[in-house]
């Protein structure tokens, strides 16, 4: 599975959202990376530790995102709201279950996290984008 590159096609038009969505996607390929190179008894360790930094930063991303919706009075603010924080659920419950030994980080697991940022900015954040714009 390969790494996220940015490219334009991702700028929603606001210089610090794509800052922060940058960032995102490069931790995400930090915690591919780490996947894929490590062969060690610490696996479960490192897996915890590379999903509570994405889940770290996805949260300080949202609560921006989210401010600077309300302050936009963005229509779909409500709905947007509940995506950030299924995606934070669902992260939640990842780094539980491989915590609690349930399962593993595994190439499935990246590409669920992979396929849902693609998703998000292209699809969602897009559309804020495009609001403000108008
Ligand atoms: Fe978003
Ligand atoms: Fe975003």
């Amino acid at each position: 599975m390969p790494r996220i590159e940015w490219d334009e096609s991702f700028s929603i038009d606001h210089p610090t959202i794509d800052k922060q969505h940058r960032k995102w996607i490069e931790i995400f390929n930090k915690m591919h990376e780490c996947m894929l190179n490590n062969d060690s008894g610490e696996y479960k360790s490192i897996a915890c530790d590379t999903l509570v930094s994405m889940q770290e930063y996805a949260n300080t991303h949202f609560k921006f995102e989210e401010e600077y919706m309300y302050r936009i009075n963005y229509p779909d603010f409500i709905k947007h709201r509940r995506l950030h924080k299924d995606f934070d659920t669902k992260i939640y419950e990842y780094n539980r279950d491989i915590r609690d030994g349930k399962m593993v980080l595994n190439t499935e697991i990246l590409k669920a996290i992979k396929n849902w940022l693609i998703n998000h900015i292209l699809k969602e954040d897009k559309k804020i984008g495009q609001f403000a714009a108008e």
